[in-house]
């Protein structure tokens, strides 16, 4: 079975679909984290953020790589754990702008599509209900108020010690230009799949929200 499990920044998705998949014992796969991760090689190899082939071939050359350690899904850039990396407010300022060239995408899907065709799934993203896995048996689509998801956004960040001296006010601002630019890019990008369920998650708790698409996912098993 595939889930897909999109939505603008910090609705909450990962936490969600990891709770989820973790429940179902269905592999759990952030597309996030895969451009996060083609964001640090460019910025690791000084190449600029818009220049396709040059990230291209030093993806090709480093290899990205995700691997389960002690029931952690660890993020690799050749032997380099990039796990946390790939989180900072560095990276996120810039994960869309490479996140929208074409050849990175291509790559990009082609991968999770790979993975989503050997097992039982649930894959978070901006384009997998639309794009990457149009015929997922269940899709889902997140939302939540700009400004909970900012204040989520900086409880995340304290959570795994990555320091930002951001106000919730600033973090808001961030967020909303990161989904402007992914909900304007020319390819797939950021929308709600027509047939994937709307669920507003301001004023629910993470145990709401698994439970209503646990529930959504058991209709259709
Ligand atoms: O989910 P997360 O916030 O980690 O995603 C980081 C960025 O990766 C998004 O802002 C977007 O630019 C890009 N992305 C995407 N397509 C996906 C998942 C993420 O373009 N399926």
């Amino acid at each position: 079975m595939q889930v897909a499990i999109d939505g603008p920044a910090s609705a909450g998705k990962s936490t969600v679909a990891k709770i989820t998949a973790k429940k179902l014992s269905f592999v759990y796969i952030d597309t996030g984290a895969m451009y996060r991760a083609c964001t640090v090689i460019a910025r690791d190899n000084k190449i600029d953020y818009g220049d396709e082939d040059a990230i291209l071939k030093a993806i090709d050359k480093t290899g990205i790589e995700f691997k389960a350690v002690n029931g952690e899904q660890k993020v690799y850039a050749g032997n380099k754990d990039i796990s946390l990396e790939i989180r900072t407010p560095e990276i996120s300022a810039n994960v869309s702008q490479v996140s929208a060239l074409a050849g990175v995408r291509k790559k990009m899907v082609s991968l999770q599509r790979k993975m989503a065709g050997q097992t039982n799934v649930i894959m978070d993203g901006r384009d997998i209900g639309t794009t990457v896995l149009p015929n997922a048996e269940v899709k889902i689509f997140l939302v939540a108020s700009a400004h909970s998801r900012a204040q989520r956004r900086l409880l995340d960040l304290k959570q795994r010690g990555i320091h930002s001296d951001k106000t919730v006010d600033e973090i808001e601002k961030d967020i909303a230009n990161r989904d402007y630019k992914d909900s304007h890019r020319k390819i797939s990008p950021l929308k709600k799949a027509s047939d994937a369920i709307k669920i507003d998650t301001t004023n629910m708790t993470i145990d709401q929200v698994v439970d209503t698409i646990l529930k959504k996912i058991k209709e259709k098993a």
